[in-house]
């Protein structure tokens, strides 16, 4: 596990990931896991989160072992179901990282009704449920942190997908909306934007040398931006190190956009 900086005020603390099981999710568990927090997680690829759940409970300077709690996030019943048994087991949720989305590529003209519907469930609706879900919880503690996943695909007009970066430019909204209504009550809400970040679902499926040479032009940055690269700004935005910090996007794509 490379150094990172440790907020001491995160250990111990209840986080809930969306989509923890794999990419960037599986590095958010990771992170938070070594700062002492309490991590559950939800995601429906279950061998992955399993798999997972083993590796960091192995790892040293881990105290507290990730729950994995399977769900499918278009159904908002048990989402619902996993927050409550999360909190059971952890306390009141302080930090919520709404990462979980899927960016399947999809033609215009092929956009059915059915269609939309499953792809603003996989990238949208469940992002506000979890939040209507957890904000109580943060209230009743004092405070907390929730943090919504953009990402730069629509702000570098990114074709392909129209569906996904709808909703992702939605994170936006929800974001700013939040934060005017539950500010005052020590709650901070932001977006954290990530760039091209190489998962291994990205590497297999997009990264391809002329999509290197793209990045490569891209970013001002030399190098690649890494998962724990979007967990560090996760931690920052949970931890009281970010104490002022709300409303705002945080751009993590090696100075591309
Ligand atoms: N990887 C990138 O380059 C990139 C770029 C910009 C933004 N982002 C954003 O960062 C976040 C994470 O991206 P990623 O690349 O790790 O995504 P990913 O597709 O690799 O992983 C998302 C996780 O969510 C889970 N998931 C998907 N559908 C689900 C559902 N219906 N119910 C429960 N879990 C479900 C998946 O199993 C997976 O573990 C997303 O919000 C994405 O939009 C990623």
């Amino acid at each position: 596990m490379q150094r990172r900086a440790i907020y001491p005020d995160l250990a111990g603390r209840s986080v809930f990931v969306t989509g923890g099981g794999s990419g960037i999710g599986a590095a958010l568990t990771r992170a938070f896991a070594h700062q002492g927090s309490r991590v559950a997680f939800v995601d429906i690829a279950e061998t992955a989160s399993r798999e997972l759940v083993e590796q960091v409970a192995a790892e040293a300077e881990v105290s507290h072992r990730p729950l994995f709690l399977p769900c499918d996030l278009r159904d908002i019943e048990a989402l619902r179901a996993a927050v409550a048994q999360a909190a059971k087991a952890h306390g009141d949720i302080t930090v919520l990282l709404n990462n979980a989305a899927h960016d399947e590529r999809h033609k215009l003209e092929n956009v059915t009704v059915e269609y939309w519907d499953d792809r603003v469930a996989v990238n949208q609706r469940h992002v506000l449920f979890a939040a209507q879900a957890v904000l109580p919880q943060m209230q009743r503690a004092g405070g907390g942190s929730v943090v919504n996943f953009g990402s730069v695909s629509w702000k570098l007009r990114q074709g392909g997908m129209p569906a996904y970066t709808m909703a992702k430019a939605a994170m936006h909204g929800l974001t700013r909306g939040l934060a005017r209504d539950y500010g005052k009550q020590h709650i901070r809400v932001n977006t954290l934007v990530p760039g091209w970040v190489m998962t291994e679902r990205q590497l297999t499926l997009w990264v391809t040398p002329e999509a290197e040479r793209e990045i490569e032009a891209g970013q001002t940055l030399a190098g690649r931006v890494m998962p724990e690269n979007i967990a560090d700004m996760a931690l920052f935005l949970a931890s009281d190190a970010s104490a002022m910090c709300s409303a705002q996007e945080f751009v993590v794509d090696g100075g591309w956009t």
